[in-house]
């Protein structure tokens, strides 16, 4: 803060205390000309109400005074008034810094008897999937569902089908680097009739009901798909080029869905976590993901 705004707080700050001072003190004195404390000032209402001219009482102004000290105290100990810094030292970050300390300290225990296990290991371990879990509600459920059952776009990761591989390795790759799938726009390279007859074909792929001499004609059109979906469309983990024979979607079987998705193309992006949770969480949400997908029947 500058100089000058210091000082404009520093003023306005005393000039504040002292005006209530001031006004506590004018009021608990009896002004020239006013009746004595035990007269009435004079007024009747209502044929025999009258007001005394009571000062107010000692112990009600006593409280005034004594939350007008606690301020002084208070702007002298702690750094309230502009720039002066307080005389205890006191700042934000000194407390934050402490409180890391002190969690650190609390939780260093726990994550040096995880630091040495495997995911594998990890997973079958309660206390950490208890961690896990809270990790997993913290930062990845907004995308993946409370129950990581997903939603259109984002990938389901209790079953057992994967983009991208549900190895531990796999699952850890995806969660600290972030994964970027990326299927180009079809549509300008192709005929309307090619692209309706590819998708009779990716349909009858994992055989949902389909126009079959369409589907023959675009196992053909197949062939610029394969190079990433597979020869027989079971996809590409490299990739996450999905497998087009299941009854996994990440975007919709509709046929219409099926073919914005070609004449537009997808892309799909899952945020790098690595920076965020630091290694030893991003291991252990991904053991908790790997225990979910193993583990069916789980309800996180
Ligand atoms: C902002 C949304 C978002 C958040 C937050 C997010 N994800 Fe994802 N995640 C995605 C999307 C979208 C994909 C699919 C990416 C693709 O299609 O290329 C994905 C993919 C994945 C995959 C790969 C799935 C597969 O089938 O191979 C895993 C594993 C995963 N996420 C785990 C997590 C975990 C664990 C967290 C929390 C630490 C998390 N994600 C947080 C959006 C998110
Ligand atoms: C360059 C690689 C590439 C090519 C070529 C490609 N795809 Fe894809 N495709 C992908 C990727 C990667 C995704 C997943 C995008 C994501 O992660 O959201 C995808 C997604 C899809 C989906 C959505 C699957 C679902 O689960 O919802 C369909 C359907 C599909 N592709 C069909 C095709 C067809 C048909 C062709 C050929 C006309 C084709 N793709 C060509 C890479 C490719």
């Amino acid at each position: 803060m500058s100089n000058g705004w210091s000082w404009f707080i520093i003023i306005l700050t005393l000039a504040n205390i002292a005006a209530c001072w001031w006004l506590l003190a004018t009021n608990s004195k009896r002004k020239p000309g006013e009746p004595a404390a035990d007269e009435t000032m004079g007024h009747v209402w209502d044929g025999d109400l009258r007001e005394y001219n009571q000062p107010l009482p000692l112990w009600w102004m006593m409280l005034f005074y004594l939350t007008i000290i606690y301020g002084i105290g208070y702007l002298i100990l702690y750094p309230a008034l502009g720039n002066y810094e307080g005389l205890l030292g006191w700042t934000q970050t000194g407390q934050y810094e402490q409180e890391l300390v002190q969690a650190r300290n609390r939780y260093s225990a726990i994550y040096d008897r995880l630091a040495p296990m495997s995911i594998e290991e990890l997973a079958a371990d309660e206390q950490a999937m208890a961690i896990g879990h809270r990790v997993y509600v913290n930062n990845c459920s907004v995308c993946h569902g409370s129950d990581a059952r997903g939603a259109t776009t984002f990938p389901n990761l209790v079953d057992d089908d994967w983009l991208y591989g549900g190895s531990t390795d796999a699952i850890l790759s995806s969660v600290v680097n972030g994964r970027a799938g990326m299927m180009p726009a079809m549509g300008p390279a192709m005929s309307d009739e090619a692209i309706d007859s590819v998708v009779q074909y990716v349909r009858s792929l994992s055989g949902l009901e389909h126009d079959a001499a369409a589907a023959a004609a675009g196992k053909a059109q197949f062939a610029v798909c394969a190079g990433c979906h597979g020869m027989d469309g079971a996809g590409n983990q490299v990739l996450g080029a999905p497998n087009l024979t299941d009854n996994v979607w990440l975007y919709g079987s509709e046929p219409a869905q099926i073919r914005e998705g070609i004449v537009n193309g997808r892309a799909n992006r899952m945020p790098a976590h690595g920076d965020l949770l630091g290694e030893e969480r991003a291991r252990i949400v991904s053991a908790y993901v790997y225990k979910l997908s193993r583990d069916a029947n789980a309800t996180p």
